[in-house]
């Protein structure tokens, strides 16, 4: 009985370690960290993105890369308040739906290099008002539309190198107005 118990202990502690393990909420397609804080998800160009069955609202670090998304949606990326950085590297994306980050009004880092974007608008990023990085180099952007940047009024490092920008006008990237 005293034996059965000293060697039960240890795969007792083991098992616990492992469900523990596995139990970090996270999808097929993705690797998390294990605090489940740190998400990677990265396809082969041609798959779907990875479908968020619920919102985890811990994910603080998220990679979605190399996809098929042509048009971004809310629920691409899904409702991650706590989100910081946000990478979407290489997925195609010719499009951003207004809205689109009104799950994740949080983030300091955006990555949208190597995609399709043709231009970008006032409705582009208007949800991301703490947002100190954006970086969108190697698009296809041409036109930047009015106020695009007007509701980033953290941006320190704005990134649109590799694209097809002909003419920047002031108002292109007039900052937020002053209030006084
Ligand atoms: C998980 O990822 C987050 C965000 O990148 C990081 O801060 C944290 O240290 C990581 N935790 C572990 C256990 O790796
Ligand atoms: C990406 O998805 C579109 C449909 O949304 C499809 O027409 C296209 O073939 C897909 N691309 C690849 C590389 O699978
Ligand atoms: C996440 O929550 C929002 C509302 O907070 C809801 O509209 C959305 O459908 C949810 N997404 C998923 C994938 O459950």
């Amino acid at each position: 009985m005293g034996q059965y118990s000293i060697v039960g202990l240890p795969l007792v502690l083991l098992l616990v370690t492992f469900c523990m393990r596995r139990s970090a909420a996270c999808v097929e397609s993705c690797q998390c960290n294990q605090t489940g804080t740190r998400w990677t998800c990265v396809g082969d160009g041609s798959d779907d993105p990875p479908v968020f069955s619920n919102n985890i609202t811990i994910i603080r670090f998220l990679e979605i890369s190399q996809y098929n998304i042509s048009a971004l949606r809310r629920d691409h990326v899904g409702d991650n308040p706590r989100l910081v950085r946000l990478l979407l590297n290489g997925n195609e994306i010719r499009s951003i739906e207004p809205g689109a980050f009104a799950g994740t009004s949080h983030l300091l880092w955006l990555s949208l290099n190597e995609n399709s974007l043709r231009e970008v608008d006032a409705h582009s990023f208007a949800d991301l008002t703490m947002l100190k990085h954006l970086t969108l180099e190697g698009n296809e952007i041409e036109t930047i539309g009015d106020s695009t940047f007007q509701s980033l009024g953290e941006l320190r490092r704005l990134d649109m190198s590799r694209n097809r920008i002909r003419e920047i006008t002031g108002r292109d990237l007039r900052p937020r107005p002053m209030h006084p």
